[in-house]
């Protein structure tokens, strides 16, 4: 089965074909971050127009990439949400229409549910049951995934997801959008433990994470050291404190599960001081930790394709109502059988 898969949640417009049988076979990207940086960050507007001007040439492109022509697909797969509402209808209504006039079926994807998805994209898939550590710029989530669609949200951000903490904190340091990319660079001339923010959420049980808080200990202390010299040590104590909360709670979780494999999905996972605490860890407690490949960790057509390859298969097709929902609990998603009846 040959599918289209369609990403316009936020600032990037992702096109990709994904086969069942042979793989990813083309993706193209382009990325809203030079629109957007004028202004310090996303501005939902600008997003769906653009996204509106380039998922049609982005289309043609990727056809002609893979040398694939319109009537070959079989499906179409697009983000249906959680997202900016006016940017996921510009995804959801050219894949519909373009299924529509091309007798095709078409399938709505949760955007997180792909991320949670990307790192099977590898050749060497990890297996089910799997612990996955979701952090993107929306969502901060830690999942029991059992099967498709058969996800146990064990915790969830109560505020700030953790890409939004970066994102915030990263303009309080003067930093410019996309802030997360930015700290996370300047973090690396900073001195570990020159100050230090609190791990919250981690002295009382549960799975829970909190990150607003963080935000507001940094600004105090810009206000007590204003200095330019600080600004490295900050952003260092800031990314300590994340990445030592975001740690603390996966091997809480492994341990409360008893899961041996833990995949690190969503724009945060990107984050190299992430990768390395985890990687430490996975040595020490003998966990194993996945990630997608470098450029499938932020938003992006594949994981799309894919999630909606594995739906479509399992004969899942969208309803006349399910156009684009800027909100969408991960836990509301149908689990998936397999034709033998068990989870897939
Ligand atoms: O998954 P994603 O591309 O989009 C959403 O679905 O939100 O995640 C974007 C988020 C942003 O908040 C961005 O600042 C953060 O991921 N991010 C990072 C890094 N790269 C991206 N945060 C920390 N360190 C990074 N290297
Ligand atoms: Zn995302």
């Amino acid at each position: 089965m040959l599918v289209l898969g369609i990403e316009t949640s936020c600032d990037e417009t992702g096109l990709a074909l994904y086969h069942s049988e042979r793989g990813l076979l083309a993706d193209v990207l382009h990325s809203q971050v030079p629109l957007h940086a004028l202004y310090g960050g996303v501005v939902p507007e600008l997003a769906s127009r653009d996204h509106l001007r380039r998922t049609v040439p982005l289309l043609r492109e990727l056809l002609r990439e893979a040398g694939i022509d319109i009537a070959e697909l079989d499906g179409i797969a697009y983000t249906a949400g959680p997202g900016l509402i006016g940017a996921l209808l510009v995804g959801s209504s050219i894949g519909r229409s373009l299924a529509f006039a091309q007798g095709i079926p078409a399938v709505a994807v949760h955007h997180m549910e792909a991320h949670l998805l990307s790192p099977l994209l590898d050749a060497t898939q990890p297996r089910f049951p799997f612990l996955a550590l979701l952090v993107s710029g929306g969502h901060t989530l830690l999942v029991r995934v059992d099967g498709l669609g058969a996800y146990t949200i064990l915790g969830e951000s109560v505020d700030d997801a953790a890409g939004e903490a970066f994102d915030k904190t990263a303009k309080l340091l003067g930093l410019p959008y996309p802030g997360g990319p930015a700290l996370a660079r300047l973090a690396q001339d900073g001195r570990s433990a020159r100050f230090t923010l609190p791990r919250p959420m981690t002295a009382k049980p549960g799975l829970d994470f909190s990150f607003s808080g963080l935000k507001t200990q940094v600004r105090l202390l810009i206000e007590a050291h204003p200095q330019e010299e600080h600004r490295a040590d900050i952003a260092r104590a800031f990314e300590d404190a994340v990445v030592d909360t975001l740690l603390i709670k996966c091997r809480r979780a492994l341990a409360q599960t008893g899961l041996h494999t833990l995949v690190v999905a969503g724009g945060v996972s990107a984050n190299q001081h992430l990768r390395a605490s985890l990687a430490a860890a996975a040595n020490a407690d003998g966990f194993e930790v996945r990630y997608p490949a470098p450029q499938l960790c932020t938003d992006n057509g594949a994981m799309i394709a894919y999630a909606g390859c594995l739906r479509l298969m399992a004969g899942e097709r969208v309803g006349p109502d399910c156009g684009a929902r800027a909100r969408w609990p991960l836990a509301e998603l149908p689990a998936v059988q397999s034709r033998s009846g068990g989870l897939l």
